[in-house]
């Protein structure tokens, strides 16, 4: 029975009752059922699994999946086996229901955990040939529209398998074998994902780099990973900006010893790169007159090169456990640790999640707005929808470009189905009213989807009623680049929706609160603490390059036996979660996550400054702004407004635009106890307003800078 009850389609749609939608004014804490989620024509016999699985109380739904959640811990194994045998076509796969005990070895003491150990398989094969294999050769692979409305291509598997085999075959003309790291600097034009696809059809380990991220970010983490192959185009285009990204790498690359490391820059043309007609010259469509400063025996021109590849490449057969890309992400101290994935165990949880929390069907057309150059990108632009044989969209440009109808009118130009986007870009919509999305036909949209921050009410209720229209599932769904997939969400016809609450944890997830002076599991309902997960998941990243200890130390140290989300969370009466905030000095600015520390040592590089303090504090759109404090050295001469702009100059150059502080204060002083430390809560209370709230300040060294402080922030409100 335990086998049955995981078939997909069952799990998912177990049964899906029609009752009327009633969305209460005041949304938080109540639950919204989701039952009006339209079930497709080849679901599964909904008679047959109604037979099969007797109706127990009024929410079948929700109580199918709690028995199957319960079974998914209990046999575990028994559970990722099933789902890796469904999900994936297999070079060699050892494994089935009677022999599964050593699908997964090791555990959080020493990290040396591994899914599937000795299974084969390669993910660029199981994402793209597979798939043409099976007669899918016409299917619309990826649809991609650039940043003028319009702008768009279209790739079908078999074109998607040409491409991407001639890319790969470029890269090994290029020395890349299976193994070494290729860093990825790019715009979101096809050839990014295109790029990430053959870096795993050759067992080359991708690095993908936010294209918004400034050349000593860059430099830093192509040295961190000595990835001697950097790819990149010589410009990127964002709402008609022009971003100079080929000299931005030049800039990588005379920092740090990336001189000695990086043996090729590979270069795309952006303008012939997305020309249809792969014969186009430069210059041709008018954005281009930018001039690339060529290295000699360094730089190579990717669209003079890919026409003499030959358009098919065998695929590498990976070991279940190698290392398939790294990501680069903030953490509470030092700099930003690159997290390393594997090849089988992301593969399954990627596909796995997507399938099931936005209940994706061949036939999808899967919108995730967020760029390759972060998680969100890797598992549900590219892998999560094309390991699945859907039809993936990519989108070169922004919400608000050219107007704050772009999201919508691209749903109804292109049938989007599923709709995935972040909190903060709804908060940047609903200031131009309804009025826009009504202009648009969204009725093909059936599941929208949340993630990167807690969405509030107010965003949830516009994202429901005006967007979708009160018949699309909102999923809620939290997680991490950690995690590689979902973590915890609702699931369309399954769990009842409450806004603001990433609801219940996923199939084969064991979460838990703890308590988080004492680390003891807090049992029960109408509980706080902070959010861990009891034992391994395939997806889950397993170390951190080059620092295993830091790996261990930040993940498994805190609590042990657990692997530490750095979230607090709130688990209500229904035994819904909600996400409250991180606990370590990580802030969360438009869905970006930034750690304190990295903006700190930005502005300390200024040589007046002496000391600085960030904290954040809660934005209406942003979610978080960033508040810095920083105090001068005794040889400053500055006036305190120049110092700020080039203070915020510096941390754009250091880290990028997104984590340029909204406030800079300059003061006499920081809160520090007699230690020597600072008091971050105390700053982060005045940076609120709450300087009534602040607490006992006994410790601290000299209690006026509380009044100097209120002053100094008073005057940027
Ligand atoms: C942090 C992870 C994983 C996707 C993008 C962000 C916060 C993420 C939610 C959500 C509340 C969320 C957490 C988490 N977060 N999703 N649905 N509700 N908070 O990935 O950059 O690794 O950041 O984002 O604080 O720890 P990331």
């Amino acid at each position: 029975a335990f086998i049955h009850s995981l078939d997909r389609g069952q799990i998912v749609r177990s049964r899906v009752e029609s009752v009327t939608l009633n969305v209460a004014k005041e949304l938080t804490g109540k639950t919204v059922d989701n039952d009006q989620h339209v079930p497709p024509d080849h679901m599964p016999d909904m008679e047959e699994i109604a037979l099969k699985y007797p109706a127990k109380s009024e929410n079948t739904a929700l109580e199918r999946y709690k028995s199957d959640y319960a079974l998914s811990l209990a046999k575990n194994k028994q559970f990722w086996q099933k789902r890796a045998a469904e999900l994936i076509t297999w070079d060699h796969y050892p494994y089935d229901e009677n022999k599964c005990d050593d699908i997964m070895m090791g555990g959080f003491e020493f990290g040396d955990i591994a899914w599937f150990p000795g299974a084969k398989m390669n993910v660029c094969a199981n994402a793209i040939d597979r798939h043409v294999q099976n007669g899918k050769t016409h299917q619309v692979a990826m649809i991609w529209e650039g940043d003028e409305p319009g702008q768009v291509l279209k790739f079908t598997y078999s074109e998607l398998l040409r491409k991407v085999s001639a890319i790969a075959n470029a890269l090994k003309s290029q020395g890349v074998k299976k193994g070494d790291v290729v860093t990825i600097y790019m715009p979101m034009i096809p050839q990014l994902p295109m790029t990430m696809l053959a870096c795993m059809r050759l067992g080359a380990v991708h690095s993908v780099v936010f294209a918004g991220f400034s050349s000593a970010a860059l430099s830093s983490r192509i040295s961190a990973s000595k990835s001697s192959i950097v790819v990149t185009a010589d410009i990127g285009v964002r709402a008609a900006k022009v971003i100079p990204l080929k000299k931005i790498v030049d800039e990588a690359i005379v920092m740090n010893d990336c001189k000695d490391i990086v043996k090729r820059v590979l270069v795309y043309e952006r303008e012939r790169s997305i020309a249809s007609d792969d014969d186009a010259v430069p210059g041709d469509v008018g954005l281009s007159d930018n001039k690339i400063n060529w290295v000699p025996n360094r730089d190579v021109n990717m669209n003079d090169l890919l026409p003499k590849q030959r358009p098919y490449c065998p695929p590498e057969s990976m070991d279940a456990e190698d290392p398939s890309f790294i990501l680069y992400t903030s953490g509470s101290t030092g700099q930003p640790k690159g997290l390393v994935h594997t090849t089988a165990g992301y593969a399954v949880y990627a596909a796995h999640t997507i399938q099931t929390t936005f209940d994706l069907q061949p036939n999808d057309i899967f919108a995730c707005m967020a760029d390759c150059g972060w998680i969100t990108g890797h598992s549900y632009v590219v892998y999560g929808p094309l390991l699945s044989g859907s039809t993936t969209f990519i989108f070169e440009s922004t919400p608000l470009y050219p107007d704050a109808g772009r999201y919508w009118d691209m749903v109804q130009r292109h049938k989007i189905s599923l709709f995935y986007t972040a909190p903060t870009a709804v908060r940047s919509l609903i200031r131009y009213g309804d009025d826009v999305p009504k202009k648009y036909d969204l009725s093909s949209l059936r599941i929208l989807g949340s993630v990167g921050e807690p969405i509030n009410p107010a965003a949830w209720s516009w994202y429901y009623e005006a967007v979708g229209n009160k018949k699309c599932t909102i999923v809620d769904t939290y997680w991490q680049t950690e995690t590689g997939g979902h973590i915890l969400t609702n699931l369309p016809g399954v769990t009842p929706m409450k806004p603001g609450s990433c609801a219940l944890p996923h199939y084969g997830i064991d979460c838990v609160v703890l308590d988080s002076v004492t680390g003891e599991i807090v049992e029960g309902d109408d509980v706080e603490g902070v959010l861990a997960i009891r034992g391994p998941w395939p997806g889950m990243a397993r170390t951190c390059l080059g620092d295993h200890a830091r790996y261990l130390e930040t993940y498994f140290r805190p609590y042990e036996g657990y692997y530490f989300t750095g979230d607090a969370v709130r688990r209500d009466k229904d035994g819904y979660y909600f996400i409250t905030g991180r606990v370590d000095d990580v802030l969360n600015v438009s869905g970006h996550r930034i750690g304190t520390a990295e903006v700190e040592s930005a502005l300390v590089k200024h040589p007046s400054v002496a000391q600085a303090a960030v904290v954040g504090r809660p934005h209406a759109i942003k979610g978080e702004a960033i508040v810095a404090f920083a105090t001068v050295t005794e040889s400053n001469t500055e006036d305190d407004d120049e110092l700020v702009k080039e203070l915020r100059a510096l941390v754009r150059g250091e880290i990028g635009p997104f984590a340029s502080p909204d406030i800079i204060c300059i003061t006499p002083s920081l809160p520090m106890t007699r230690s020597g430390k600072i008091m971050r809560r105390v700053l982060r209370k005045i940076s609120t307003g709450e300087a009534d709230q602040l607490g006992d300040v006994s410790t601290l060294a000299d209690p006026s800078v509380v009044d100097t402080l209120i002053d100094l922030i008073g005057k940027h409100d």
